[in-house]
């Protein structure tokens, strides 16, 4: 990949999209509701006050046919229509909007865009899934609007961070430009968040280890490794004796990058009112899922009103998360080529998912599937080796939830779907069906 030639062909796209953005006086912004949505939000609505543009944003968990009747019903005719972190998948669905319409995502762009201009790496040849993120993406453009938007760069990170991507290519580009400009520091650590390490390591699900949620296994673990006290306070040896013990229990089970996520550069915001990445992204992820999009957005735009509820929120729901995942273990099942569950009432499947193939087996993508009230909702996630090996979640969970009359999407590695009640066998045995043909020699793997 010639990084230069298809960064620059980006940043034309993002160029267009800035100039028909500073055209308007009135931008209806719609954003997703998880940590790389609400960044995406923040930059690009702070970005619209330093212009002296008005807005009205809303968060929504999916961009479907009530997202279209709530922007219609809510814009005049001159608005301009910008969503974030979605819209590429829905060319269709959005071109019932009359209004102008840009596009700032990084999922695979489906069918032809009725938007003026769309932004999006998969255009120019780069793999959205893995190198940029919506708010990295979002992060170009306002950075075409006004070269001074760089101090939002530790935003863009964290929309990264919360997809779980790469910082190479063109979040390493985004990072080593805040890392100049002094937006974020690096060091090197246990990519967790701040606090008493004991409690940190308890509540936090990523990196999932034998001791998480078990408080006395984890005391003797810091006792043997003589570790104690707030972890932003540990001295550099102390973080290496830490991150070497995590390194020996990842060995035993956990995919390459369950390792690299969980140890390595430590990104700091300086910008932002939660400096270390992984808090922020935990608690924008814990402000969407309890629909409290708003509160997440307030903090992206540096609002400290909120701030420690959902730092309170953030906790509680990370340790539902970690009872959840325990649960889940003893549901699974195995496919010919796929892992999955499927359950009742569940929080966070797609954490749940997203853990068992990182850290239980990473040789086959799982899919938890999770039925609330009339609503059956599916996560699935995989790894970036399966994805080499020919992996396409997002193919096989759209495909599978056509089948049985639901719908499905999202990226290589991380997809999901919502199939009608009583429909989840089906689904499931095509989703594996799917799957097999894409991973012929992963079948029966152990
Ligand atoms: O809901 P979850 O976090 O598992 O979704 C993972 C990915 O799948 C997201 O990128 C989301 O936009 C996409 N998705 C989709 N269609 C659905 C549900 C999720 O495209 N019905
Ligand atoms: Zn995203």
């Amino acid at each position: 990949m010639n990084l230069n030639i298809e960064m620059q062909k980006l940043k034309a796209l993002a160029r267009e999209a800035a100039d028909i953005i500073e055209k308007h006086e009135y931008v209806r912004v719609i954003s997703h509701n998880d940590a790389d949505g609400l960044t995406s939000a923040g930059i690009i609505c702070q970005a619209l006050i330093r212009k002296g543009i008005r807005f009205h944003t809303s968060i929504v968990p999916r961009l479907d046919t009530s997202v279209v009747e709530m922007v219609k019903s809510s814009t005049s005719e001159n608005d301009l229509v910008l969503f974030c972190d979605m819209g590429s998948g829905q060319s269709e669905m959005i071109s019932d909007i009359e209004q102008e319409i840009i596009v700032l995502d990084h999922h695979v762009p489906v069918g032809e865009t009725p938007a003026k201009v769309l932004v999006n790496p998969h255009l120019v040849g780069i793999d959205g899934a893995m190198h940029v993120s919506g708010s990295g993406t979002t992060f170009l453009v306002a950075m075409e609007m006004e070269p001074g938007n760089i101090d939002l760069a530790g935003l863009a990170i964290a929309g990264a961070v919360g997809d779980k991507q790469l910082f190479s290519t063109i979040n390493g580009h985004i990072l080593e430009e805040a890392v100049n400009a002094g937006v974020i520091s690096v060091k090197k650590g246990l990519r967790i968040g701040d606090g008493d390490l004991a409690r940190v390591l308890e509540y936090t699900p990523e990196p999932y280890l034998d001791i998480t949620g078990d408080r006395d296994k984890i005391d003797s673990f810091l006792d043997i490794l003589g570790l104690h006290g707030n972890i932003e306070d540990l001295d550099t040896d102390r973080i290496k004796k830490l991150t070497s013990a995590v390194a020996l229990k990842l060995a035993k089970h956990a995919s390459p990058e369950a390792i690299d996520a969980a140890i390595g550069d430590v990104y700091l915001l300086n910008k932002e009112l939660v400096p270390n990445v992984y808090d922020l992204v935990a608690i924008l992820n814990t402000c969407g899922k309890a629909e409290k999009g708003g509160m997440g957005l307030s903090i992206c735009m540096r609002d400290k009103t909120h701030l420690e509820e959902a730092r309170d929120m953030a906790v509680s729901h990370q340790i539902s998360i970690v009872e959840n995942i325990k649960k889940g273990m003893d549901m699974v099942k195995k496919g010919k080529s796929i892992g999955y569950l499927i359950g009742e009432d569940m929080e966070s499947t797609g954490m749940i998912a997203s853990t068992f193939v990182r850290y239980v087996d990473p040789e086959m993508p799982f899919v938890a599937v999770n039925q609330v009230d009339e609503l059956v909702k599916v996560s699935a996630r995989g790894t970036r080796a399966l994805v080499e090996k020919g992996l396409d979640l997002s193919f096989a969970l759209r495909e599978a939830a056509k089948l049985v009359g639901g719908e499905g999407g999202g990226h290589n590695v991380a997809s999901g779907a919502s199939i009608p009640p009583g429909t989840a066998e089906e689904f499931i045995a095509k989703v594996d069906e799917i799957v097999a043909q894409q991973l012929p020699n992963q079948e029966n793997a152990e």
